[in-house]
């Protein structure tokens, strides 16, 4: 098949790759020239383990290929994924569906025949349906204005063009885009209600969504990948709490974590104990910093912005509490580096390993260790970061941080570290090695995830979040 993926970013480049790797004609549609100039040299502008491998096999092959060029697009193919970003709208809790209208707006702008849009983004409930209308509207008075201008041969090859908005929401988590994307745990599809889907002429077209999808998918689906298909609504509304049940599940054991902190009690034991519950599950359950990144947090407030749009705010207002008791965990880390500094930070160093949100990316976006570094900053501590991939997007973000270039190099001195995200090669460091190269081996495991007793054998104080 020949498609386009509209937007470039992690889920568009990787779904553009992995579509490649299905077999199909892939072109990559992004209004960042830079983006588009990276990717057709087989170069990924961001850190995602698999993907430059699987980019660069379909540009070689001319299975690949990007452009900024909507008219390219249009012409290209009949089937669309849109993966653009819906980032949080500046002073509210809403999704910015800016750039969704716009791959619609552009792509019904010069749209001819039957083409299929398939949305990827993670939008409020209720856009699929709007966008399914902006779409028929500008079809229909572009085949009304070639009528007017007496243009007989175009207003009837628009009275015969239609574009199905469907929506195919997408699951993959970063760091394990590829892997998500080629192996989903299921397929979800949402269809526009019978009657919504017109032509240029105002005349029901007949939905062909689902049929072109599963060819899409069709190796995918051959391994019995359950697909759910239903309407739009549903399907949008699968995504936002799929994020934010995950989100609520992280943020249960971090409140159980305050109350382990209160109580002497051990987290870590209780999520094993209480995760071996196969109703309850143990992934997810780990007690820390808290979520980041550039979907759970602003999908929560997102989805509650949209039920106050509803009306029906009160069933969400559980998710304001998930928020702050995440935000408070990043306090709460702060809070104990003071602590153990007698209560200022003022004149001391803090070595702070770990910048990415979580580990195998580079990803900064809402990054709690970002923010913690930041906040010991700011407290006035002198504050050394390390991480192994997210050095350059930590330092946009905040170039007043001081950046060791290795992690010996960043516990070179240093009078307190924290472990803000569980990278393997900080699990991996030799606590006796690490104490030769400190000032004081005082060490605050924000992710829980560094092996205490061997730690604490070497001579470290050793403080976790949620144990005792
Ligand atoms: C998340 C979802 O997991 C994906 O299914 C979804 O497709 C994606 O958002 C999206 O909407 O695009 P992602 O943001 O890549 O994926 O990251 P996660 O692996 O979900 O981790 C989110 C945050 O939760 C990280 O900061 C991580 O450190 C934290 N976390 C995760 C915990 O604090 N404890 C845990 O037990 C698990």
């Amino acid at each position: 098949m020949r498609l386009t993926v509209i937007g470039t970013g992690y889920l568009g480049a990787t779904h553009a790759a992995a579509m490649a790797e299905l077999g199909h004609e892939v072109l990559g549609v992004d209004v960042d020239p830079d983006k588009i100039e990276a990717l057709s040299a087989g170069r990924v502008p961001f850190f995602e383990p698999g993907l430059p491998e699987l980019l660069k096999k379909h540009v070689d092959s001319g299975r690949l290929r990007f452009t900024t060029d909507y008219d390219e697009a249009a012409a290209f193919a009949t089937v669309h994924f849109v993966g653009v970003g819906t980032p949080q709208v500046k002073g509210s809790y809403a999704a910015d569906v800016r750039y969704v209208d716009a791959a619609i707006t552009e792509l019904s702008r010069r749209a001819v025949g039957k083409h299929v849009v398939f949305g990827k983004s993670t939008v409020p409930v209720g856009t699929a349906s709007r966008l399914q209308q902006l779409a028929s509207l500008t079809v229909s008075e572009r085949a009304r204005q070639a009528r007017e201008a007496g243009d007989t041969q175009a207003a009837d090859a628009l009275e015969n063009t239609s574009i199905e908005v469907a929506w195919n929401p997408e699951f993959l988590r970063e760091g394990l885009a590829v892997k998500d994307t080629l192996e989903p745990d299921r397929v979800v599809l949402g269809l526009q209600k019978p009657g919504a889907v017109c032509d240029g002429a105002g005349r029901e077209a007949e939905p062909a969504a689902e049929a072109i999808l599963r060819e899409c998918f069709a190796p995918i689906l051959a391994r019995e990948t359950p697909i759910i298909v239903t309407d739009t609504a549903t399907a949008e509304l699968v995504k936002v709490s799929a994020n934010a049940f995950l989100a609520t599940k992280i943020s249960f054991i971090n409140a159980v974590s305050e109350i382990c902190e209160a109580a002497g009690a051990d987290v870590t034991t209780l999520a094993d104990a209480i995760g071996a519950d196969a109703r309850i599950g143990r992934r997810f359950l780990n007690a820390g910093l808290g979520f980041g990144g550039g979907c759970l947090p602003k999908d929560i407030r997102a989805f509650m912005a949209r039920a106050g749009e509803l009306g029906a705010d009160q069933a969400l207002t559980f998710l304001r509490e998930v928020d702050a008791i995440n935000m408070r965990r990043r306090e709460k880390a702060v809070d104990l580096v003071k602590e153990s500094f007698g209560g200022s930070l003022l004149g001391h160093t803090v070595t702070v390993l770990g910048a990415a949100f979580k580990p195998n990316s580079d990803d900064v976006r809402d990054s709690p260790a970002l923010s913690i570094a930041g906040s010991l900053s700011l407290a006035g501590a002198a504050v050394v970061v390390h991480d192994p991939q997210a050095m350059e997007t930590a330092k946009r973000v905040f170039p007043t941080l001081d950046y060791a270039p290795s992690i010996d190099e960043a516990l070179a001195g240093t009078e307190m570290v924290v472990v803000a995200t569980e990278w393997q090669q900080f699990r991996d460091i030799d606590p006796v090695h690490a104490k030769s190269l400190v000032k004081r081996a005082a060490v605050l495991d924000g992710r829980n995830c560094l092996p205490t007793a061997a730690w604490q054998d070497a001579g470290w104080e050793v403080t976790s979040l949620g144990r005792g």
